[in-house]
């Protein structure tokens, strides 16, 4: 189970050393504070900590889950867990523990986090890093800049975002192509008509458009790594094009657009810079509608600026990266002058699908060792836990279609 070994040339053509360095950095730079007794002792108790090492058994309090853990390093997994989400991820990133059910162990921490207030209280926050909403766009690319061959390793097709599973749960590659049909035949666009895809990872929703379609495409991403990736396949240069950029900047539009796309992109927007894209979107394009698909975290505002600084911002997500209230996103859409014409809630689906990244991953066999271990680990854990927070609704996902009013901007 775990994927200790990756073989980077096996990762095509020009694999990241700077991203791959910088989340190993990240990982060893957390430096955590230490527990006391008495937060290990009830941290211990909350979640039912039997056994002794290298074996352990939690079972949360207000539970039903079990999970099984052998340490590599004595007290490691106690002490990580009153370090909060990040202790744990970067213990065993740094290969202090493992579980033979990583999901299991994750799908019962959720629960136990969610459920019991005092492991969330003790939750010490150490966060050496910056708070997300502060950080460069630049910073953003670090994460997609990561060789191409680990998420070849557990998307489907490299689409990193949800799809509608219900009418095809056995296939997530047709799913998507499903998706992208409904998006696409709701929006009912004439031929050579231009599709602007904000946030256009590496091609998947550009390379649909150029087969199954007569319309254009403009893909706009800051990671250098993709648009490398997306130049070295065959794409039609009188159609398809990718520009390197900020998705926030208009210059990185077209003049034109039919179709406003942002799959799983405007997580990564600064809260403060949100309403003013949904604006100059709206000025831009008056007529254009915006197909809006996010993971998001309910609460109020606070909480989620709070969230923002979180395991997923400080080990997996670069840049300033939040999952803001869908409540907030749909408020600053209609302050910029658009209705809700569609909403679907994708959460299970998108579950399921990260269960199966997850499974994709974790199995994948590999023998020589070149890309670190700690980043393979960390990779298998984001996996798991992504999978148990939308399995039991702690993250949402959401499909958005929005069209213009006729009143125009508040
Ligand atoms: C989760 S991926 C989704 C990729 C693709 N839409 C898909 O569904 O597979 C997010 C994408 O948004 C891009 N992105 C995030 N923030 C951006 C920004 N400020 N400017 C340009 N691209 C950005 C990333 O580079 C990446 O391509």
């Amino acid at each position: 189970m775990s994927p200790s070994s990756y073989k980077l040339s096996e990762f095509g053509a020009s694999p990241s050393d700077e991203s791959q360095q910088f989340f190993l950095d990240r990982i060893r730079q957390v430096q955590p504070r230490q527990a006391t007794q008495l937060e290990l002792a009830t941290v211990a108790r909350i979640l039912q900590l039997r056994g002794r090492y290298p074996s352990l058994t939690i079972h949360p309090l207000a539970t039903n889950q079990t999970a099984k853990i052998e340490e590599h390093i004595e007290g490691e997994f106690l002490r990580s867990i009153c370090r909060g989400a990040i202790g744990v991820f970067r213990s065993y990133s740094l290969g202090h523990w493992d579980s033979s059910d990583l999901y299991g162990l994750m799908q019962a921490l959720v629960k136990a986090d969610i459920r019991l207030t005092p492991l969330r209280l003790i939750r010490p926050a150490f966060r050496n890093t910056s708070r997300a909403d502060n950080r460069t766009y630049a910073e953003v690319a670090l994460h997609y800049d990561l060789p191409v061959g680990l998420f070849q390793r557990f998307t489907f097709d490299l689409t990193y975002s949800a799809a509608f599973m219900r009418a095809n749960p056995g296939s997530i590659a047709e799913s998507t192509r499903m998706t992208y049909q409904t998006v696409l035949q709701r929006a009912d666009l004439r031929p050579r008509t231009t599709v602007l895809d904000l946030g256009s990872g590496w091609g998947a929703f550009a390379r649909y458009i150029q087969n199954a379609t007569p319309l254009h495409y403009v893909g706009v991403t800051i990671s250098p790594g993709q648009i490398a990736w997306c130049a070295s396949k065959q794409f039609d240069p009188g159609r398809i094009h990718f520009v390197e950029g900020n998705l926030c900047d208009s210059r990185t539009w077209p003049r034109q657009a039919g179709l406003i796309t942002m799959f799983e992109s405007i997580e990564h927007i600064r809260s403060r810079d949100r309403p003013l894209l949904f604006r100059e979107l709206r000025m831009r394009y008056p007529s254009t509608s915006i197909v809006l698909q996010f993971t998001a975290r309910e609460g109020n505002l606070a909480q989620a600026r709070n969230l923002s600084r979180s395991v997923a911002t400080d080990l997996i997500f670069t840049g300033p990266s939040q999952f803001p209230p869908l409540r907030q996103v749909l408020k600053e859409t209609r302050s910029a002058g658009y209705k809700v014409s569609h909403i679907d809630d994708l959460t299970a689906e998108y579950s399921h699908m990260a269960l199966s990244w997850y499974h994709r991953f974790a199995t994948h066999e590999s023998a020589d060792d070149h890309l670190d271990p700690a980043i393979g680990r960390l990779w298998t854990i984001y996996l798991a836990a992504t999978a148990s927070a939308l399995g039991q609704r702690a993250l949402t996902n959401y499909h958005v279609v929005l069209d213009p009013t006729t009143k125009g901007l508040k």
